[in-house]
């Protein structure tokens, strides 16, 4: 199995800006609906992952639910559905390989707040609700064209949108930037490769303006690959201008 390819997996999908570098989990924001802590993903103590069979890790990574049929919060599943088979299998056996790491951490869970407006439908938190199920993994040859940029899109709709049209990003504070619109009705798609690499690798845009890691996720980008930049720019230029989000 490919570790090198499983790591950048981890790397680009944010699995260790989330879960934390050593995987073994982290406090990652106290929001105002509860805290985010992407548990522990090690064999070590406190380990969430130790009895997981195949079945759990594809249950858990592409479709939003743990064992026993739990929802899970907060995490992002519905980057990873329609994830290569090669990708996801290099991916758990990256993840399975981590040395064990010791750190009993609580669980992510909701305040009485975050029960509130989950019980009125305010919060798209439990990524299950929000993930086609019927998507199957695609395969997609590794080159910097629209369609390999598509597959690599998946890891932006959650918040960018379906259409990608931007908007409002589940999950992010009310006062959080919205998420910016990357079809060509936006202006992203008329940056050159080089300013959108840059854009994605520092968060610093071409006018200068500089993205907050905690909105937009670019420490995760900065370990993309030059085809892996281009393949997404040529993607985005391709879709149609959308104003609404979809
Ligand atoms: C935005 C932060 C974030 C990212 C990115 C993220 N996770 Fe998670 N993950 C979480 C949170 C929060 C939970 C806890 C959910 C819960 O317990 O309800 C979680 C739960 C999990 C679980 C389920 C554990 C259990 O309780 O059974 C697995 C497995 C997992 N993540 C693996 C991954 C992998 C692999 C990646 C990269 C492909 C990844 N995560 C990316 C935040 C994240
Ligand atoms: C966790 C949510 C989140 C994810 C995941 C995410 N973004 Fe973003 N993105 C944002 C937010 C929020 C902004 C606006 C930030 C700001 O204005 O400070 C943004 C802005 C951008 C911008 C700037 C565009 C402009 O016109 O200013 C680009 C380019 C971008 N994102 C590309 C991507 C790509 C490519 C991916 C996937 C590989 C991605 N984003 C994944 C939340 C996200």
């Amino acid at each position: 199995m490919d570790l090198a390819a499983g790591e950048h997996q981890a790397k680009i999908r944010g699995c260790l800006e989330c879960h934390g570098a050593d995987l073994g989990g982290q406090v990652l924001a106290l929001t105002p609906i509860g805290p985010m802590i992407p548990p522990n993903l090690t064999r070590g103590q406190g380990s969430v992952t130790a009895q997981y069979t195949d079945a759990d890790w594809q249950r858990a990574i592409r479709h939003g639910v743990g064992p026993g049929g739990r929802p899970l919060i907060l995490m992002p599943s519905d980057d990873n559905t329609s994830m290569s088979e090669t990708d996801f299998a290099a991916l758990v056996a990256y993840v399975q390989s981590i040395p064990p790491v010791d750190r009993v951490n609580q669980p992510t869970s909701l305040n009485l707040l975050g029960k509130i407006l989950l019980g009125a439908g305010q919060l798209p938190m439990l990524t299950v609700e929000r993930i086609d199920h019927t998507q199957q993994p695609k395969a997609v040859a590794v080159a910097a064209t629209a369609e390999y940029g598509g597959y690599l899109a998946g890891i932006c709709s959650g918040c960018h949108g379906a259409n990608f049209a931007g908007g409002p990003a589940p999950g992010l504070p009310p006062d959080a930037p919205q998420a910016a619109n990357l079809t060509p009705a936006g202006r992203a798609t008329g940056w050159s490769t080089a300013e959108f690499a840059t854009t994605l690798r520092t968060g610093k845009r071409p006018d200068g303006t500089q993205m907050q890691p905690q909105f937009m996720p670019w420490p995760a980008f900065s370990h993309m690959t030059d085809v892996e930049i281009e393949a997404l720019q040529r993607y985005f230029q391709s879709l149609p201008p959308a104003d609404k989000r979809t």
